[in-house]
């Protein structure tokens, strides 16, 4: 099950890079084995190892995962191998299917998707152009979108909470306001936001232009809150009514909800999310106080937008507009939800009078209002039998036998959960049938997940402090922007040091790596297990102690590395028997004292010439 590096060239490592900043830990895992949330962090009873309390935890901050149990520990991928007992190409492909992005192919590595750097880039440009929006809402030329806006009845500090802004009107705004070289153009084109026009010639060069023009923009952000696209309504009149960013990189319709980061509090406060079809509905209901509804982005309702927000809240209400289209659109998300109806959760179905959306009601109706809509919406059961019965005639044998052949199919969809029984029961009652001729379906048998594994308890005791530095760093990479003198540290020689110094050059060039992504990036590393131990250790240490434990570790790493340095140069010295030799010697030794004396917690020698031998037991 480890990672077979002859694989390792059919992948390019920059695309599981790329993976691995685009999923979510918490989803992959979630979707298989249910998570809790608690404080920060979510829990399970781990799927590795028998036990009755959960000591399966997921951090997504560190997008990760441990178990206190049996010390199981990995990333995502690692996750599915172990979970699924898969591979790591088929563990990567996977997961790269869930994510929508295709797994570049054999051989030309590097060609492939668009790296984790890349990435990381383009979340900026998307995070500048989205200041850059909001900011044009404030110029003169934002005059018509306000009096837009105001006839809409948003307030300035709703518009200001959801960080709507303004495309000005025109091609070549942002263009020129952000687009300031070719590279930066092209980063704009690939995050969506200009688009791109070849030379009437065909010599190459072409020109880039806007893709929004004078439309309000509504920033789109992932899960984890980073602006990934945006949605620009038409001022008034006209087509498209709205305006979408492309699939890019960053943004994947299929897997987003508007609002939904912004709105994660009041879902868990509320207990509930609604979900409902507009931008402007999100942001209206925010403005009067029904804080825990979201979006889909002009896309049908998937399971990855069930399963994210069943992850906030045990209950979903799906609101619709009343027409043929909102009942299609609800029957769709209904059948998504099926999988998702674990007992404790709840989907409901809220359909709203003709040419009325959640905007309009709650305008009209207050929050209250909405409220109170929300609270008698259908039940799952209820939508998916009425919904049924319309299409069956009741009054025949016939018809009744229809209806256990059109529920059939759905209820087997449920989990073996206490709502598929409901529901077998309602289409007892309901065909008069008895329960023995409508279950005749047999689902698989739970699938064996639990494999018992020995207990590993973590080893406990103090790590020697190259060890520390590591596992702290690895589990805190915002650590490594404290460090002083970073290419200090490069006169290390004890054993381990390399991985030390690869972690802060992984850590400087992407500020926002994960721990997940470190580990992946040092799977090829001999000690790459010990690292895994070393991300998943537990220290007592209280976040505000962090840095100072960090740079303690650093300092008492260099004090011994300077003191062997010192008890060599001291031999070398009395062995020397050339005097201009030994003055050399003398003067390094000198130099090192000096420098003994100047440098403090943190802070790193002047680089001196490396030594060979006297390697400390490192990790
Ligand atoms: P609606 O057409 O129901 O509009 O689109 P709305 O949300 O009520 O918009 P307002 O109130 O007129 O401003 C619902 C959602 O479908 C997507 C958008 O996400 C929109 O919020 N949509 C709609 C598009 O993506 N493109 C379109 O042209 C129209
Ligand atoms: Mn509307």
């Amino acid at each position: 099950m480890r990672y077979n590096p002859a694989m390792a060239g059919r992948i390019p490592e920059q695309f599981i890079d790329q993976l691995l900043t685009r999923v979510d830990i918490v989803d992959v895992i979630d979707s298989r084995v249910p998570l809790t949330k608690k404080g920060r962090e979510y829990q399970a009873c781990c799927p590795f190892h028998e036990e009755k309390t959960p000591s399966f935890t997921v951090s997504p901050a560190k997008q990760f995962y441990h178990c206190f149990g049996c010390g199981q520990n990995g990333n995502a991928i690692g996750f599915l191998m172990k979970y699924a007992n898969l591979g790591f190409v088929e563990a990567v492909e996977q997961l790269a299917d869930a994510a929508g992005l295709p797994v570049p192919r054999t051989g030309r590595a590097g060609t492939g998707g668009p790296d984790a750097g890349q990435v990381a880039s383009l979340l900026e440009v998307v995070a500048e152009a989205d200041q850059w929006f909001q900011r044009q809402l404030r110029e003169a030329h934002a005059q018509a979108a306000i009096a837009y806006l105001k006839e809409r009845g948003l307030d300035g500090r709703t518009a200001a909470q959801f960080g709507i802004g303004y495309a000005p009107d025109g091609r070549a705004h942002l263009a020129a306001a952000l687009g300031t070289d070719d590279a930066k153009r092209r980063q704009l084109h690939k995050a969506g936001l200009l688009m791109h026009r070849d030379s009437p010639a065909g010599q190459g060069g072409g020109e880039f232009y806007d893709r929004f023009s004078n439309r309000v923009m509504f920033p789109i952000e992932d899960s984890r809150g980073r602006v990934v696209g945006f949605g620009g309504r038409i001022l008034g009149e006209g087509q498209p009514k709205y305006l979408n960013s492309p699939e890019t990189p960053l943004f994947h319709k299929g897997a987003e909800l508007y609002g939904l980061h912004r709105g994660r509090r009041a879902i868990g406060q509320a207990g509930c999310s609604i979900v409902v079809e507009g931008y402007m509905d999100v942001v209206a209901l925010a403005q009067f106080g029904v804080g825990n509804a979201v979006a889909t982005l002009g896309t049908a309702t998937t399971r990855t937008h069930i399963q994210r927000l069943f992850r906030l809240a045990p209950a979903v209400v799906f609101c619709f507009d009343g027409d043929r289209a909102g009942r299609a659109a609800a029957w769709k998300a209904m059948q998504e939800a099926l999988p998702e109806m674990r007992d404790g959760r709840r989907a409901a179905f809220l359909f709203l009078p003709d040419g009325e959306d959640p905007d309009s009601v709650v305008r009209a109706e207050g929050g209250d209002g909405f409220g109170r809509r929300v609270e008698q919406a259908s039940p799952l059961d209820a939508f998916l039998f009425e919904t049924l019965i319309k299409r069956v005639d009741m009054t025949t044998a016939a018809g009744r036998a229809g209806l256990v052949a059109l529920a059939k199919p759905l209820l087997a969809q449920l989990p073996r959960e206490s709502l598929r029984e409901v529901l077998t029961n309602r289409l007892h009652t309901e065909t008069g049938l008895s329960a023995h001729q409508i279950d005749q379906h047999r689902p698989p048998a739970a699938r064996g997940r639990r494999r018992p594994r020995a207990n590993d308890p973590m080893r406990q005791g103090q790590l020697p402090p190259l060890a520390l530095a590591i596992s702290l760093l690895l589990q805190h990479p915002p650590l490594a922007a404290s460090i002083a003198n970073p290419q200090g540290l490069a006169q290390l020689d004890e054993r381990g040091s390399e991985v030390l110094l690869t972690l802060i050059d992984r850590i400087t060039a992407d500020p926002a790596i994960t721990t997940a992504r470190l580990l992946e990036s040092l799977r090829h590393e001999a000690s790459h297990a010990r690292l895994e131990e070393l991300a998943a250790r537990t220290h007592l240490i209280a976040p505000e102690a962090l840095q100072r434990q960090f740079n303690d570790a650093l300092a008492r790493l260099l004090q011994t590395h300077t003191e062997r340095r010192r008890l060599r140069l001291i031999e070398q010295i009395r062995r020397e028997s050339d005097q201009a030799g030994k003055r050399a010697l003398q003067r390094e030794l000198k130099a090192l004292l000096d420098a003994r004396k100047g440098a403090g917690a943190g802070e790193v020698a002047p680089k001196a010439p490396r030594h060979a031998g006297g390697k400390a037991a490192g990790l």
